[in-house]
C-alpha cells in the first residue's frame, strides 16, 4: 500500500490493532480458502483433506474449513466436541493420538467417527471392549512407526523407532490379524504420521513406502486394507526457507500409494492455516543494552508458545514502518521467565514505546496453544474478509478464569461422599 501500512486483506493492521487492542491473533479468510483450494487441487479428488484441529481448533475456522467440504483429524474428546458444532459430518471425522481414554472412545463411537488410528496393542483391546459393550464394529486403522526421521525439530519428530507414536512396523502385521479376528474391531487400514513442519520430501518417500510395502503384505495375506491415511507434516517458509509445493507432495503419494486402489487420506494442519494468521502486539519498553535493545511487548510466550518450545523464529513487521538505521533488538514477553524470548532481529529500526508489530505465520498452534499463565487472560481471535473484520474469539476476563476456582470446601475422604465429583468431571 503507498502509505506504508501494513495490510491483512483490506484491512490497515494498525488501525485494527488500535482498535481492539494487543495482543490479538488476525486470521485472513480469503488466505484460509485459497490453501485449502490448492492442497485440494494438488492432491486431487481422490485424496480426502482432514484439518489436524490441534493446529487451530477457533469454531469459525473449522466451521469455514468444514464449508470447503474439509474433514477433521482430532487428538481428544474436546476435539470431536468442536469438530462436531463446527458441523462437520463424523464421517469425515479421524481420530488420532496416543492416548485415548475410555470415555473418548465411547464418545466418538457414539458420534459414529470414519476410523480411529489406533497407536497399540492396549489401546486395540480396549476399543474393542467399548465397541463390544455397544454392540458395534469400532472402524480402525493402525498408524504404524515407519522408522523414518522427518529431518525436523527433534520434539515435533514422531516416526523413528523409540518415538512414542505409531505401532512398531515389526509388529503391525499380527496386530492387523488379530484386529481382524476380533469381532467387534473392523480393521479398515494403515495410518502413518511422521512428524511436523517437514521441509524434505524424501521422509515421506520412505515412509509411504513402508506402508504401501505392509499394505500389499496385508492383502496378500488375505486382510483388505482399503484406506491409507497419509498423516500431515508438510512445512512452511516461516520468512527463512522455502517449503516442498504442494504438487511435487502429491507426486510423492502418487509415486508411493497411488497404484494401490485404496482410499487416501491426509491430515494437514500447519499448511491449511499456519500462513493465514498473524499475533499483533505493542512495544511496552526500550531496555538498551551493549550489543542490542531489549524490547518488552505486551504478547509473551503463554500467547505464542513457539519461540519459548523449539527456538522458533517468527518473521516481524512494524505495522507502520518507519525508515531509519537497522538496530538489532531481542523481543521479550512480559512473563518472568527468560524462555519468554521471541527471538534477536536485526532488520528492524530502533522500536520505541507505543510501536504496534506483527508476528507472521502464527495461524498454527499460534492460539492453540494458548495458556493464561502469569494469570494473563486467553489471546483473543479476529477473522478478516476483505474490509470487514468479525471478533471469533472475545478477550477473557480475569474474573472468568477465577470463576472455576473456589473456597475450599473439605470432604472426608473415607466418607463416601460422591457429590464433588460431577463438578470435577465436568
Ligand atoms: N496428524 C497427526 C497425527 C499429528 O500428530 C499432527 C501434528 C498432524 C496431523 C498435523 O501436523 P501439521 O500438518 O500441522 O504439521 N506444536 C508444534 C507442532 C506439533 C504437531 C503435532 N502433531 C509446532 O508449533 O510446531
Amino acid at each position: 500500500m503507498t502509505d506504508g501500512a501494513v495490510h491483512l486483506e483490506a484491512i490497515d493492521l494498525d488501525q485494527l490493532a488500535a482498535k481492539l487492542g494487543m495482543p490479538i491473533y488476525a486470521y485472513s479468510s480469503a488466505a484460509i480458502v485459497e490453501s485449502y483450494r490448492s492442497f485440494a487441487t494438488a492432491v486431487g479428488e481422490d485424496v480426502s483433506i482432514c484439518f489436524a484441529v490441534k493446529a487451530n481448533g477457533n469454531l469459525t475456522i473449522l466451521t469455514q474449513l468444514a464449508k470447503l467440504g474439509c474433514g477433521m483429524d482430532i487428538v481428544s474428546g474436546g476435539e470431536l466436541e468442536r469438530a462436531l458444532a463446527a458441523g462437520v459430518s463424523p464421517l469425515r471425522i479421524i481420530f488420532s493420538g496416543v492416548g485415548k481414554t475410555r470415555e473418548e472412545i465411547t464418545q466418538a463411537l457414539d458420534a459414529g467417527i470414519h476410523q480411529f488410528n489406533v497407536e497399540s496393542a492396549s489401546e486395540l483391546d480396549l476399543i474393542a471392549d467399548v465397541a463390544t459393550g455397544r454392540s458395534v464394529r469400532a472402524p480402525v486403522a493402525l498408524r504404524v512407526n515407519p522408522d523414518v526421521d522427518a529431518l525436523t525439530h527433534d520434539k515435533i519428530s514422531t516416526g523413528r523407532k523409540g518415538d512414542k507414536f505409531g505401532i512398531d512396523l515389526d509388529h503391525a502385521y499380527e496386530l492387523y490379524a488379530r484386529a481382524a479376528a476380533t469381532a467387534s474391531l473392523n480393521p479398515v487400514g494403515l495410518a502413518v504420521h511422521i512428524g511436523s513442519q517437514i521441509m524434505d520430501l524424501e521422509p515421506y518417500r520412505r515412509a509411504y513406502t513402508r506402508i504401501a510395502k505392509l499394505a500389499q503384505q496385508l492383502r496378500a495375506g488375505g486382510y483388505p486394507v482399503r484406506r491409507l491415511d497419509l498423516g500431515g507434516g508438510l512445512g512452511i517458509s516461516y520468512g527463512h526457507a522455502t517449503p516442498p509445493s504442494l504438487d511435487s507432495y502429491a507426486s510423492v503419494i502418487r509415486d508411493t500409494v497411488g497404484g494401490l486402489c485404496a482410499e487416501l487420506a491426509v491430515e494437514p494442519g500447519r499448511r491449511l492455516i499456519g500462513e493465514a494468521g498473524i499475533l499483533l502486539a505493542q512495544v511496552l519498553h526500550i531496555k538498551p543494552t551493549h550489543d542490542a535493545d531489549i524490547v518488552v511487548i505486551d504478547a509473551a510466550m503463554n500467547d505464542l508458545a513457539r519461540p519459548a518450545l523449539y527456538g522458533s523464529l517468527h518473521p516481524v513487521t512494524m505495522l507502520r514502518p518507519r525508515p531509519g538505521p537497522a538496530r538489532p533488538c531481542r523481543i521479550v514477553g512480559p512473563v518472568c521467565e527468560s524462555a519468554d524470548a521471541f527471538g534477536l532481529y536485526t532488520h528492524l529500526p530502533a522500536l520505541l514505546p507505543g510501536d504496534r508489530i506483527a508476528f507472521l505465520y502464527a495461524g498454527a498452534y499460534g492460539a492453540a496453544m494458548a495458556s493464561t499463565y502469569n494469570a494473563r487472560p486467553l489471546v483473543p481471535e479476529v477473522l478478516v474478509d476483505g474490509s470487514r473484520y468479525a471478533i471469533i474469539r472475545r478477550r477473557q476476563t480475569v474474573a472468568e478464569m477465577m470463576a472455576l476456582e473456589a473456597d475450599p470446601r473439605w470432604r472426608d475422604m473415607k466418607l463416601s461422599d460422591r457429590s464433588d465429583l460431577g463438578a470435577i468431571s465436568a
